[in-house]
């Protein structure tokens, strides 16, 4: 029993520390991100039907939510959804805006704004975001049937064309509106109201809803009796609304001739808003007694190249409508229509598609969302154009947290540009600047609203690095290992070496490298002289992930393999160093000598050594130095300004030849000041001037 209740309780503590765990790494504000709606739309409702658009977003803390009627959002102005009593609301927790009778009057663009607020020690800290903007609209056909007026009559000769408007259309709005015509002869008794059909493509209606008759026969004419309807139907509502009636009244004719066709009707000046659909319509009269009777159509392009259908295009079985899918700008332009017949052939007749759009955002134009390591200054565009030959939108809006930008704002945190294309954040910080911005730029067409938030992580941390200058002889290790963290939130860290211009994902050549604990060093004692002679070099470890990137540099110098270009020339160099030092020191004994002889001669016996004790020097005991730096590893004394090699590594034929090490000895012995004597010779001082770290190969490098 207690063993089990003992478990019981560490289980449940375990939780408790998991739970905390889990609330402490999330206890940062994140921005909300719109689920629902997940674009621009248009939606049609019926009225007095209850309506409820969702809105949905993910952040942290949860999101409370507010819908405002933004029809005049060009213009940056947002009012509040104001609660109609039964009949609109909307609820903050849930999302919903609600229309529990929807009606005409609600029509409108809505938007709702989600934030999230997060209650910190430093204050109160908040995002907001801007959902897509719908456009809401009732649907509805009013009634177009104007009780007592008289039905309109029209007439025309038999084989001629015809044409009957749909006039007088009211209020039509819905997604799926369809013109039909009808022939109504109740008048006969009984009910014989019937739809008009094509009749093999004599007969049209277009976009607009007209009729249009080819060519009339006989059997067309309502003669006393009867009328034509235009009716326009909406399957949602599952309605069909009649026009007022019309009588058509055909005159006969015998033997008609062939006629060579005209254009009749188009509805040229077509405006299309991009990406859409495009329906272009050339109706053609032109009777030919010999079948098919009707004209055939054909359609080229703005620059009079046959349209085949197929791809963005399509052709209607008659002929007369060409669409194109998918509107893209260089579809703008004169297309043209044709027609011919047994008689003969129509002119080409353009029909103008005109591309228009809201503002589009240019390449990058557009408010992105953004992680970006704290310290860093973040911008937000929204540069957006219009179709191409419309004129320029008008200067973007901004907006933080769904609020206006303005003079309230400091220009220490936010700038932004004169254009109003670029927004900035200066220094960004994660305690204080989460946050999210959006973007209103508007044109003649419409409005586009750009959004972008904000995340801030904590930058990559290098927790470890080794020395980033490395002098190594063989059998010693070089250790490359470089570990780092970043913000619990910026995913998995991601390594990568480069050396002598080559990536290495894993390890470059002789690393060992262990994954796991990320160790990464080379053993110079496994390696034969070759592969030794290669691993010198700058060592780059790049460590990134998707927002945020660090390196460190890591140079691997070989003491005693000198780079293999250099090492030759530098042998020839030291050589004639060597030479003009040898001449120089043998002058300077010879002159010394034949002084010492002199001053013998003049005085007698002259002991240095008394003189360099009497000075508080100890020759024996500098001697004993030099000798014991003679048989160490090459090592580097300061000599006041100057640092340079007292002895060059042993075994090492370039440096044998020259017995530079000696000379120096002997000349510190005799010289009071051994850059005097550099100086003469000059080459020298430069090379040591140059290097004050110790860095033999380079010493070589540049001598003379
Ligand atoms: C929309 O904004 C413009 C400019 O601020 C203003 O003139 C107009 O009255 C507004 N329209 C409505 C319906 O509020
Ligand atoms: C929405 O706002 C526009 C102008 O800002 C106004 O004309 C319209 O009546 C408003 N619609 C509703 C439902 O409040
Ligand atoms: C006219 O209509 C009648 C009856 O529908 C039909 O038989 C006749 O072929 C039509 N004439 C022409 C020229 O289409
Ligand atoms: C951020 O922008 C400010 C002002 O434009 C500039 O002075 C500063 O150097 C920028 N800081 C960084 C990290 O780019
Ligand atoms: C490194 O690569 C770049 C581009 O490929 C090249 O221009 C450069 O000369 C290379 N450097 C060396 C040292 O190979
Ligand atoms: C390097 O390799 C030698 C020979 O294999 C081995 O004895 C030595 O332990 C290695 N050194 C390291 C640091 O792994």
């Amino acid at each position: 029993m207690p063993a089990k209740m003992l478990g019981l309780v560490s289980s449940c503590c375990c939780l408790m520390v998991m739970w905390l765990a889990v609330a402490a790494q999330q206890n940062t504000l994140r921005p909300p991100q719109i689920i629902k709606p997940e674009r621009p739309d248009t939606l049609y409702y019926t009225q007095g039907s209850r309506v409820v658009i969702e809105c949905k977003a993910d952040g942290f803390p949860t999101p409370t939510y507010k819908w405002y009627n933004v029809s005049n959002l060009s213009t940056g102005e947002m009012s509040l959804v104001q609660p109609v009593v039964r009949f609109m609301s909307f609820d903050s927790t849930s999302g919903d805006l609600i229309f529990d009778n929807f009606l005409k009057n609600f029509e409108g663009m809505y938007m709702c704004v989600a934030t999230s607020v997060s209650d910190t020690q430093q204050g109160r800290r908040e995002a907001a975001n801007f959902s897509p903007v719908l456009n809401v609209l009732a649907m509805r056909v009013t009634n177009f049937l104007n009780v007592g007026q008289p039905d309109k009559t029209h007439s025309g000769p038999e084989y001629s064309y015809m044409k009957i408007e749909c006039s007088d259309k009211g209020d039509v709005v819905g997604e799926s509106i369809a013109y039909g015509w009808y022939l109504d002869k109740s008048s006969d008794g009984g009910s014989s109201q019937r739809q008009i059909g094509t009749d093999n493509g004599r007969i049209y209606i277009d976009v607009e809803g007209n009729l249009h008759i080819s060519y009339l026969n006989i059997s067309d004419s309502t003669a006393d009796r009867g009328s034509y309807f235009c009716g326009i139907g909406l399957t949602e509502l599952n309605l069909i609304r009649l026009g007022n009636g019309n009588k058509l009244t055909v005159s006969p004719v015998n033997n008609p001739v062939a006629v060579a066709p005209k254009r009749a009707y188009s509805n040229s000046g077509v405006r299309v808003q991009l990406y859409r659909k495009a329906v272009l319509e050339c109706v053609f009269d032109g009777y030919d007694p010999r079948p098919p009777h009707l004209p055939q159509i054909s359609w080229q392009d703005s620059s009079y190249r046959d349209i085949v259908p197929g791809g963005r295009y399509q052709i209607s079985a008659d002929g007369r409508r060409l669409e194109i899918n998918n509107v893209q700008e260089e579809d703008e332009g004169d297309y043209h229509c044709m027609a011919s017949n047994g008689a003969g052939a129509s002119p080409k007749e353009a029909v103008t598609l005109d591309v228009t759009s809201p503002p589009i955002w240019n390449e990058g134009g557009q408010p992105a969302d953004m992680t970006r390591p704290n310290g860093r200054n973040v911008t937000f565009n929204c540069n957006a154009r219009s179709a191409l030959g419309e004129p320029e939108p008008r200067t973007p809006i901004w907006f933080i947290n769904g609020k206006r930008t303005g003079p309230h704002l400091p220009t220490t945190k936010i700038q932004i540009s004169g254009d109003k294309k670029q927004l900035k954040v200066l220094s960004v910080n994660k305690e204080n600047d989460i946050m999210c911005v959006q973007c209103v730029v508007s044109n003649d067409v419409g409005t586009t609203l750009g959004r972008g938030c904000l995340t801030v992580i904590l930058p990559i941390d290098i927790t470890y690095q080794p020395k980033l200058r490395q002098v190594i002889t063989y059998g010693q290790s070089v250790d490359l290992t470089v570990r780092a963290t970043t913000d619990p939130s910026a995913g998995k860290l991601q390594y990568e070496w480069y050396f002598r211009n080559a990536t290495y994902s894993d390890a470059p050549p002789f690393v060992y490298y262990n994954p796991t604990t990320m160790t990464a060093f080379i053993n110079t004692s496994t390696l034969t002289e070759e592969e030794y002679k290669e691993i010198g070099g700058v060592y780059r470890r790049r460590i990134w992930h998707e927002n945020d990137e660090a390196w460190v540099d890591i140079e691997v110098e070989l003491e005693d393999k000198p780079a293999a270009a250099v090492v030759s020339s530098a042998g020839f160099d030291m050589w004639i160093i060597g030479l003009i030092i040898g001449i120089i020191f043998l002058i300077i004994v010879i002159i010394i000598i034949i002084f010492i002889i002199c001053r013998k001669q003049q005085e007698g016996d002259y002991n240095v050594d008394k003189k360099e004790t009497g000075a508080g020097l100890d020759p024996e005991k500098e001697l004993q130095q030099k000798g014991f730096d003679d048989y160490s590893r090459p090592d580097f004394r300061d000599y006041g300004d100057y640092e340079y090699p007292d002895r060059k590594p042993r075994g090492d034929l370039e440096y044998d030849d020259v017995p530079i090490g000696g000379d120096e000895d002997s000349l510190q012995e005799y010289g009071d000041d051994e850059s005097t004597y550099f100086n003469e010779d000059g080459s020298f001082i430069g090379v040591y001037q140059q290097n004050n770290k110790p860095k033999p190969t380079h010493a070589t490098e540049s001598t003379i």
